[in-house]
């Protein structure tokens, strides 16, 4: 197996705060991973360094045997499949749904040259057929539900065929059966032995597709635990990196965490009272 992300003592600082703090990780050829942390845990900024967005500011960061900063970057970029909110609002109001796939093959989200070429368009036709979105081709991206919009944004990142494939929340904004048939997808992408490395961001343990192989759990910008998945997705370490005492359970391949009895309710008044006076006290 080679090495698809080898990052070393990476981190990320922005004026005093320190997105990052001396990351060490490695992917490797065939691996799915999982990340996991609060808001603000940095794990948007470290899909961005793995996909070449982003520069650290101490360390090295290694994708698909090129080094950050002595790679073109516009080169590596096509290798790797993004998905991502910010991403998403890059995307024109009237762009159509084939060529908001299409125009990936280009490095870019507006079409503005009618001349691509048959076979593109032939493969940007089967991974949105792949992906459920066939009868929704000639819509307008803007016009799609949220589900659906999802779905055009994974179409979109395998477009290239990339070698590493990175979705940042692709779960969000979706309704129980939006979610449920995200992770049935992604746990039969997973299973698909030609599919790329795979990194998945979520905040829900709900979301994690049978089939994944890692996790990571990052909290201020640290990494809690990495590992393989059911080494790492431990009630202690769940409530370590979440700071508050929860329940797992891990049944057929599907996580789910609750908090435990009264750590809700407390570590809920703890919020509520640092962003309203007068929150209830829990008992
Ligand atoms: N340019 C910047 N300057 C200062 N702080 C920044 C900058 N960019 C991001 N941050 C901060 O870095 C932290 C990590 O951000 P990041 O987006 O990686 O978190 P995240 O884990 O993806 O959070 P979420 O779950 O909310 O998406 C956040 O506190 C964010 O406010
Ligand atoms: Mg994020």
């Amino acid at each position: 197996m080679s090495n698809v992300l080898q990052l070393s003592s990476v981190s990320v600082v922005r004026g005093r705060k320190t997105l990052l703090d001396s990351i060490d990780w490695q992917v490797r050829d065939g691996e799915r991973w999982v990340i996991l942390g609060p808001n603000g845990a940095g794990k948007t900024t470290l899909l961005h360094l793995a996909a070449a967005r982003l520069h650290p500011t101490r360390g090295t960061v290694d994708i698909l045997d090129e080094t950050l900063g002595k790679v073109d970057v516009f080169e590596l970029r096509p290798r790797i499949g993004l998905s991502s909110a910010a991403l998403a609002t890059q995307i024109p109001e009237h762009e159509k749904v084939l060529n908001v796939v299409v125009t990936a093959a280009y490095g870019v989200t507006g079409r503005w040259n009618e001349a691509y070429e048959k076979d593109d368009e032939r493969r940007a036709f089967r991974l949105l057929n792949e992906w459920g979105m066939g009868p929704l081709l000639g819509r307008v991206f803007a016009s799609l539900s949220e589900g659906e919009r999802k779905r055009v944004q994974i179409a979109r990142a395998l477009m290239t065929d990339p070698e590493l494939l990175l979705l940042d929340e692709p779960g969000a904004g979706l309704d129980l059966a939006g979610r449920e048939e995200l992770v049935h997808r992604l746990a039969e992408l997973a299973a698909d032995d030609a599919a790329p490395a795979l990194v998945l961001v979520t905040h829900h343990l709900e979301e994690v597709p049978p089939g994944f192989t890692h996790a990571m759990l990052l909290r201020e910008g640290g990494i809690v635990a990495a590992g393989p998945i059911e080494a790492t997705l431990t009630q202690e370490n769940l409530s370590r990196t979440f700071g508050m005492e929860l329940d797992v359970v891990s049944r057929g391949g599907r996580y789910t965490a609750t908090a435990k009895d009264g750590a809700g309710s407390a570590n809920a008044g703890a919020k509520a009272g640092a962003a309203q006076s007068g929150a209830p006290a829990s008992s």
